[in-house]
């Protein structure tokens, strides 16, 4: 089977994806829509397009694309993602899966009523490393599980500082760090612990100094009643490089998932630190996107099942929705926050 794969956006992760497409033997042409010209030709350089275009709406017109993979600012996943559906195309998305809940169960029911693929790019899933934490932690490897700490350390202020870029834009992004690097954070938590009980917040923007941006540097507590204590911890304004921990601790060991390292997952038990043994590339944002992107294209090929559905990137949106709003007493913030938009959904 022959893919013919339209990307829209030509930015930064469509880079990733233009080579994880490109390297899956069933894509067999790629197309692009882009607004930048030099964004074009960059990714004209990188791989032969089949189609260049500046209004991606030519290419939902065209019969021989059978999927659209959307690499756009948070704010057009929605209108996007219900184009390309109602154009009978299949759907890959870059997170999160749009900026309200409502949003979410329109492109849902749109790929249903389609009766074609819809997938949320949650990537991290795809790090080995997490995957075989949360078989280990299932299996009681550390015992019970009490308590869970991610730092999300990363620096994003060139494109935060810029007013009306959409990068931390309430309007178009639907937030700062937590509503975007924090979709992974607060994904894998759900992957790992399940539906927290209670979610609280509390989020500044004290470097960022875009009127228009939101949270540059976020807390987010999730509680369990029969679960961990899990604190998220994330900046986009740190001056040391990005980096990732994941440290959970149970009641008979530690497991430390450090995504830069050569070994990432490491277990302590019994006085014992224990390497685990993983699939594992240290330039591991690539390689996870690569991972959910093949994922992708083999489930829609072979006719498998996406080992992550939609439903779990709204329930996603709906744990960040509800941090952001359990914020909402806290801090003198955005009205983007108390505006009933964002906060009829239920
Ligand atoms: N999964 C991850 O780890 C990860 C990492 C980075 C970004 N992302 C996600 O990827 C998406 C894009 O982020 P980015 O950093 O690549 O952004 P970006 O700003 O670098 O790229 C977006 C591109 O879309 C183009 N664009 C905007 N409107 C358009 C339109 N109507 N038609 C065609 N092109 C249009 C812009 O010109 C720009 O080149 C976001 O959803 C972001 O959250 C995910």
């Amino acid at each position: 089977m022959g893919l013919h794969v339209a990307l829209i956006g030509g930015g930064m992760v469509a880079r990733v994806h233009l080579d994880a497409l490109a390297t899956h033997p069933d894509v067999t042409a790629i197309s692009l829509a882009e607004l930048d010209r030099a964004a074009q030709e960059a990714m004209a350089r990188q791989y032969p397009l089949r189609r260049v275009e500046s209004d991606y709406r030519r290419l939902l017109e065209d019969p021989t694309i059978d999927v659209v993979d959307i690499c756009l600012p948070h704010d057009l996943h929605h209108p996007v993602g219900l184009a390309a559906l109602e154009a009978g195309k299949h759907v890959l998305s870059e997170k999160p899966i749009a900026l309200t809940l409502q949003e979410a169960d329109e492109l849902i029911a749109a790929a249903e009523r389609a009766g074609k693929r819809y997938f949320v790019a949650l990537n991290q899933r795809f790090l080995p490393a997490h995957a075989e934490a949360r078989r280990l932690l299932h299996e009681g490897a550390i015992g019970r599980p009490f308590m869970a700490t991610v730092t999300i350390i990363g620096n994003e202020l060139e494109r935060m500082n810029q007013p009306g870029h959409w990068k931390g834009s309430w309007e178009r992004a639907g937030g700062g760090v937590l509503a975007d690097t924090g979709t992974h954070a607060v994904d894998l938590m759900l992957w790992w612990f399940g539906a927290p009980d209670r979610v609280t917040c509390r989020w500044q923007r004290t470097v960022v100094e875009a009127e228009d941006k939101g949270d540059d540097t976020t807390v987010v507590v999730m509680e369990y009643s029969n679960g961990p204590l899990v604190t998220l911890a994330m900046t986009y304004a740190a001056a040391d490089p990005w980096s990732e921990r994941k440290r959970v601790y149970g009641t008979s060991g530690s497991l430390h998932v450090v995504s830069e390292d050569a070994e990432p997952l490491v277990v302590f038990k019994e006085g014992e630190r224990r390497v685990m043994p993983v699939e594992h590339d240290p330039n591991w944002w690539p390689y996870s996107v690569k991972r959910g992107v093949h994922h992708f294209v083999d489930c829609l090929v072979h006719d498998w099942e996406f080992s992550v559905t939609p439903q779990d990137a709204r329930e996603t949106l709906r744990v960040i929705l509800d941090a952001y709003r359990a914020a909402q007493g806290g801090h003198d913030h955005a009205d983007w926050i108390g505006s009933d938009r964002r906060v009829s959904d239920p």
